[in-house]
């Protein structure tokens, strides 16, 4: 369902789809979920009431709020046989590897109870997704550092839940701290969902043939582990280290925009926003609050990312291709800060964005009028020919 949107007078896109959910203003910076503004809802709410948005177009009320929760309590558990699949990795797989794994296998368990037609199956394919994904990064952890499962602990919230079983920091620090929790809760919060970028739309063409929503989420988590998206994260901090003091800036700036070389400054640049992402304006705020709150404020990482982006926003390229910081810039500092490791930076993406992808599969296969996704392409192979035997050729 091809068609042409105009957004403002003279400024017209081809879309590749229509959606009620997320609406970005790439030149202006701004970003709303469900009509709400990014900076309100990670302000005022929590990642469970923008779950509960994304999926439902409206904040929650406190019976619906707590209704959603217990669903999400209930089933943050994975089936037993389900973490056998760990085991068939080496223990230096990266946890994206056996994340895709392990949620893919999801369709095995879940997928013969399951009618997509039907949207009370749909809502509980949501509901198992968002709260398994958090048991199922935190056992990719666990694996990969050859420490046992730790299982889902209900009587803490869902973000709290997901740190214990990561045990990412001393957990007592981390679980009690409430400006740590609202920290992660944030970085949840501003990877939910973002119309469609690479791997929202390989979600929503997988759905399109009406495979079940874990293979297709599969596919999402898939696209996301590339350096040019959600990969990102993991190649700043790297990036970072590399460059390693303010002196060496302007080495690496000079690299970024020399044409022959591959490198690209990790964390800037944006297929929409021509403008400063308004998620890595709140990610540097989060920065500074949990850098304080750990008597970090020193952090040589968070003071070379500061210089990195001052000296770049002045510098002359960087003004004319209009390249910001994005979503990835400051979250892999914040991340590091909270005891995840580097690795398991896109994983956290991933845990996130699962809400978008789900609220996405889910507002396509609802449509009745929805087609299976076919691209065309512009062919620039050869014109048609003959074939000749092979003694002749
Ligand atoms: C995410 O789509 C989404 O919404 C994604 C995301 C989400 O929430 O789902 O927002 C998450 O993926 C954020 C992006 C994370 N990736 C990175 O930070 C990797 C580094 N950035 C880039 O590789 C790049 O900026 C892209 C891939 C994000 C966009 O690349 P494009 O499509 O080439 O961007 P562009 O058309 O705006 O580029 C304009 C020019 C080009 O040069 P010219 O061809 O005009 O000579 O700027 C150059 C680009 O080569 N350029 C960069 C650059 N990004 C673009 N030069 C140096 N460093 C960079 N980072």
């Amino acid at each position: 369902d091809t068609g042409v949107f105009t957004y403002d007078p003279g400024f017209t896109s081809t879309a590749s789809c229509s959606s009620k959910i997320t609406f970005i203003d790439g030149d202006k910076g701004i970003l709303l979920y469900r009509g709400y503004p990014i900076e309100q809802l990670a302000e005022k709410c929590d990642f469970m009431e923008v779950c509960y948005l994304l999926l439902h177009d409206e904040l929650p009320n406190g019976r619906q709020m707590q209704e959603f929760v217990n669903d999400i309590t209930y089933h943050t558990m994975v089936h037993d046989q389900l973490t056998d699949f760990y085991k068939g990795f080496r223990r230096d797989a990266h946890p994206m590897a056996t994340i895709v794994a392990v949620v893919g296998a999801l369709s095995a368990f879940y997928h013969h109870e399951l009618d997509i037609r039907c949207p009370i199956d749909r809502n509980l394919s949501a509901i198992r997704l968002i709260a398994k994904m958090p048991t199922i990064v935190a056992m990719s952890h666990k694996y990969s550092s050859g420490m046992p499962f730790m299982y889902p602990q209900n009587k803490l919230g869902y973000v709290e839940n997901f740190m214990y079983m990561m045990h990412a920091t001393p957990c007592e620090d981390y679980v009690q701290n409430p400006i740590l929790v609202r920290a992660m809760d944030r970085i949840l919060i501003l990877h939910a969902d973002h119309e469609q970028n690479a791997s929202t739309s390989t979600v929503r063409l997988a759905g399109s043939s009406g495979a079940n929503p874990y293979a297709c989420i599969t596919s999402g988590i898939a696209c996301l582990w590339g350096a040019a998206h959600g990969g990102a994260n993991e190649a700043v901090l790297r990036m970072l280290l590399e460059i390693g003091d303010v002196s060496r800036i302007g080495e690496f700036i000079d690299k970024a925009k020399d044409k022959n070389d591959p490198f690209r400054l990790m964390g800037f640049g944006h297929r929409v926003y021509k403008n400063y992402d308004p998620r890595a304006k709140l990610m540097r705020e989060t920065c500074h609050e949990v850098l304080n709150e750990l008597g970090l404020h020193d952090d040589p990482l968070f003071k070379l990312a500061l210089e990195l982006e001052r000296i770049a926003l002045e510098d002359e390229y960087f003004i004319e291709k209009k390249l910001y910081p994005n979503v990835d810039f400051y979250s892999g500092i914040v991340m590091r800060a909270l005891g995840i490791p580097t690795v398991m930076f896109t994983a956290i993406f991933a845990m996130a964005r699962s809400i978008g992808w789900i609220a996405h599969w889910d507002e396509m296969i609802s449509d009745d009028e929805q087609k299976i996704g076919r691209p065309r392409q512009l062919y620039k192979g050869h014109t048609q020919r003959d074939v000749v035997s092979i003694s002749a050729r």
